[in-house]
């Protein structure tokens, strides 16, 4: 019997972590099977081949090698190298993960070759069209054939866009980085160099990456006194990304916490798990922050994560350090407290692939 033939295009960190559990649902699947391309956007062996290893993605049948270039750059070489291999294998459908340049980069090149799209985390909006992100997630939504949704308010931020009346398909699966995450937390490994001192449970673990604060120098100064400041208080431990190491070194302010170099999934399952809070600008570690019952501290103005702020697992708190800090002071005072199955049960993957079958 034929398989339905699925494209998969990945490219950055979080995408490695929600292909591993679809990668799996997939070739669990007798129906359907699947090439991956990797874009080469991450790079460094802490940022890509570690989680293929540590999550047993499949290896890639494509290796593109593009990452390091502005974002028209960046997109459009990969667009012109995916269209090559749209046409080389002809798949059924394309698979994308997020909102990262690789997702734009494979929705856009499979549309105009009238391959259908699957995108998975559609929906999500910050509101603010200055983030690459929300460009990158509203190009793709509207090109979507299949659009798996996370959350209610993202199954609701399409009706508002008028959705219903396109000719997509909308579904309400859940959060596939839950099913990583319930995965593999039995596995979560202690990160090599952690510092001696650092007690489990008590300690903030933090990562900084998001172009709104790397590219400007002011919130990123505010940003590192804010966690200078907490971490007189109780220590922080940041494993930071290549991004922002580059942009803390050429800054007038000495950073006083804890720099791991970047970690690994496993790793990250177990800092995740012994910390007692979170402060981060990443999409992805507000929600683990809240699957693994921590309180999170979001250093950015706006989160896709709306349902976290109304149930006050999270608090935004920007880049100004008064507001950093009284959030740090708010939640060292109040336990964590949230509503459970925010984001479904855990079994995204699978409700996915069901869907992939029929197409
Ligand atoms: C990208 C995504 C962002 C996502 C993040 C996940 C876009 C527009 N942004 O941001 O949404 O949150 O990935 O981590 O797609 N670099 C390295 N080594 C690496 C990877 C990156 O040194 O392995 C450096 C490079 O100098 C590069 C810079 O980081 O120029 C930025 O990388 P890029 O992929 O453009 O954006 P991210 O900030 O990683
Ligand atoms: N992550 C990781 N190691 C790190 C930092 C993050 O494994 O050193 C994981 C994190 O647990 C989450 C994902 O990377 O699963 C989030 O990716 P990132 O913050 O890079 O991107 P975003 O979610 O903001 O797009």
């Amino acid at each position: 019997m034929k398989k339905i033939r699925i494209l998969t295009v990945i490219g950055a960190r979080p995408q490695f972590i929600k292909a591993a559990p679809m990668s799996k649902a997939i070739a669990e699947s007798p129906l359907l099977e699947e090439m991956i391309i990797h874009t080469g956007q991450h790079f460094d062996h802490n940022m890509s081949d570690i989680f293929f290893s540590q999550m047993h993605i499949p290896k890639p049948a494509f290796k593109l090698d593009i990452h390091s270039q502005h974002h028209g750059a960046m997109t459009g070489r990969m667009m012109e190298e995916i269209e090559k291999i749209i046409l080389q294998t002809k798949p059924d459908v394309m698979l994308v993960f997020g909102d990262t340049n690789s997702t734009l980069a494979g929705a856009l090149s499979a549309t105009k070759l009238h391959v259908k799209v699957a995108h998975i985390e559609a929906g999500l909006r910050s509101f603010n069209m200055k983030m690459p992100e929300e460009i990158n997630r509203i190009l793709t939504d509207r090109i979507s054939d299949y659009l798996f949704c996370p959350s209610d308010h993202a199954v609701t931020n399409l009706h508002n866009e008028g959705f219903l009346s396109f000719p997509a398909h909308i579904y309400r699966t859940g959060d596939i980085m839950y099913d990583a995450l319930q995965f593999f937390s039995p596995y979560a490994a202690k990160p090599i160099g952690m510092p001696e001192d650092v007690k489990e449970g008590q300690y903030v673990l933090c990562t900084i990456h998001r172009a709104e604060n790397t590219d400007d120098h002011h919130r990123l100064t505010n940003i590192v006194s804010a966690l200078n400041s907490v971490h007189a208080h109780s220590p922080v431990v940041v494993p930071l990304h290549p991004r922002t190491a580059k942009v803390i070194s050429q800054l007038n302010i000495k950073p006083l916490f804890h720099i791991l170099e970047p970690v690994g999934y496993l790793e990250m399952l177990y800092l995740l798990d012994h910390c007692n809070m979170v402060f981060t600008d990443s999409g992805g570690l507000q929600k683990e922050a809240y699957l693994k019952r921590k309180n999170c501290v979001t250093m950015r103005d706006q989160t896709e994560w709306t349902e976290l702020l109304e149930c006050g697992a999270n608090r935004l708190a920007g880049a100004r350090q008064e507001v950093i800090w009284d959030a740090f002071e708010y939640f060292s005072d109040n336990a964590f407290q949230a509503p459970q199955n925010l984001y479904g049960q855990g079994n995204a993957a699978q409700e996915i692939a069901r869907v992939l079958e029929t197409i």
